[in-house]
């Protein structure tokens, strides 16, 4: 995909937005599926809304989109109020999970059909039919039919149908699950080179953390109907406000420590800071799991002190690095990535000590006493 629209097209006109969703409330019956969502998008932004099924993210969506209302709450796009809006005034383009192209229309066709809803001339819609299948990189398609397209390439027709009508704000529900691995890495490369290029602000859902971090400004993650976290990708990684989004986003060990005074925590044989994140303090003494990243761990070979003694159970070769599976004399199980040059001599059956970097470190209080009993024992 080469092309760029030149400064001037109406493509460009109206994007970058801003949105902001306000205590968005919305209940199927006895489900629930937003809890007051809030959420501020800058124009121009690429927000992803990340969570497990059910969690709320199509809803929200469709809020957006004006195809659901809400019970209580506030939509705004470029700081107007749209909440009582119907979806047709809404200046949205919305791309959906699964191919829903016209079948008996031809790309071109499916293309500029919001351009036939507004009554743009025959020859307005074939220009703006073939502007956007070049843009999405699919020139010369313009005659085929749905049934002639691969999966990948009918995702770009919606694409380009959604941006069309030059909307406001574009709308994503997972459009890529339902390709394979290697065009949905080329599509996502796309829609952001895309997306930044026309510099339209953009919800892009996702349940693919990958996805989601590789092309978003900010990810939003939601459990539950209400967000969690928001936040650059990087900090999101690095810094998760809590322990959900910790183990929802990359790989998270959860060890037993204990809290100790001064706002510290003792685990492998370390004491360290602890972030609080969203949640309280807890209490000196008690058993809590301590959250530490795969990369965070160190291994030292034989048995050394200041950590704990361990056994490599597996190790994975994974290029650059090499994932250890460990297990601890005190039964705990923990992931550990090393450089591969390091890793060399940590062979399955290898005595060990295993111990933490020294960062700052999440904790979660256990719920169950008995565990709690068991571990600190
Ligand atoms: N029209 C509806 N009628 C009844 N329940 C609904 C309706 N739409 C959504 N729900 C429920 O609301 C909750 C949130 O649904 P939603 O589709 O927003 O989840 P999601 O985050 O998009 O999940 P997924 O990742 O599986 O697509 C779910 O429990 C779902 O069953
Ligand atoms: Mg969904």
């Amino acid at each position: 995909m080469t092309t760029t629209i030149s400064a001037g097209d109406s493509t460009d006109t109206r994007a970058g937005v801003g949105l902001r969703l306000g205590g968005l409330r919305r209940a199927f019956g006895s489900t629930t599926a937003l809890d007051g969502l809030d959420l501020d998008i800058a124009p121009g932004e690429l927000v992803a809304l990340l969570g497990p099924s059910g969690c709320g993210k199509t809803t929200a969506l469709r809020i957006i989109a004006g195809f659901e209302t809400a019970d209580t709450g506030e939509l705004l796009m470029g700081g107007e109020d749209v909440t009582g809006l119907p979806a047709n005034k809404r200046d949205i383009g919305m791309v959906f999970q699964s191919y829903s192209l016209f079948p008996n229309m031809t790309a071109a066709e499916n293309v500029a059909y919001g351009l036939r809803v507004r009554k743009a001339s025959k020859a307005e819609r074939a220009a703006r039919a073939a502007e956007l299948l070049e843009l999405v990189g699919l020139p010369g398609r313009d005659k085929h039919y749905p049934h002639q397209l691969s999966g990948g390439q009918q995702q770009r027709v919606a694409l380009a149908r959604a941006l069309a009508v030059s909307p406001r704000v574009l709308l994503l529900d997972e459009p890529l699950s339902a390709l394979d691995a290697k065009v949905r890495l080329q599509l996502r490369e796309e829609i952001r080179r895309l997306q930044l290029e026309l510099g339209i602000t953009t919800v892009f859902v996702t349940h693919d953390q990958e996805e989601a971090l590789s092309m978003a400004d900010r990810v939003a993650v939601m459990k539950d109907g209400r967000l969690e976290q928001c936040a650059p990708p990087n900090e999101l990684y690095e810094r998760p406000a809590t322990p959900f989004v910790a183990e929802f986003v990359g790989t998270m060990n959860r060890l037993p420590g204990v809290v100790r005074e001064g706002g510290t925590v003792e685990v492998l044989g370390r004491r360290l800071p602890v972030t609080t994140g969203q949640g309280a303090h807890p209490e000196a003494g008690r058993t809590v799991d301590v959250l530490l990243r795969p990369e965070g761990l160190q291994v030292h070979t034989g048995e050394q002190d200041g950590g704990e003694h361990a056994t490599v159970r597996v190790a994975t070769f994974l290029g650059s690095t090499t994932r250890l599976h460990l297990t601890t004399d005190s039964g705990a199980e923990a992931k550990a990535d090393l450089p591969s040059w390091e890793a060399g001599s940590l062979t399955p059956g290898t005595r060990c000590t295993l111990t933490a970097h020294d960062n700052p470190v999440l904790v979660e209080e256990r719920d169950n006493p008995v565990l709690a009993e068991k571990t600190a024992s």
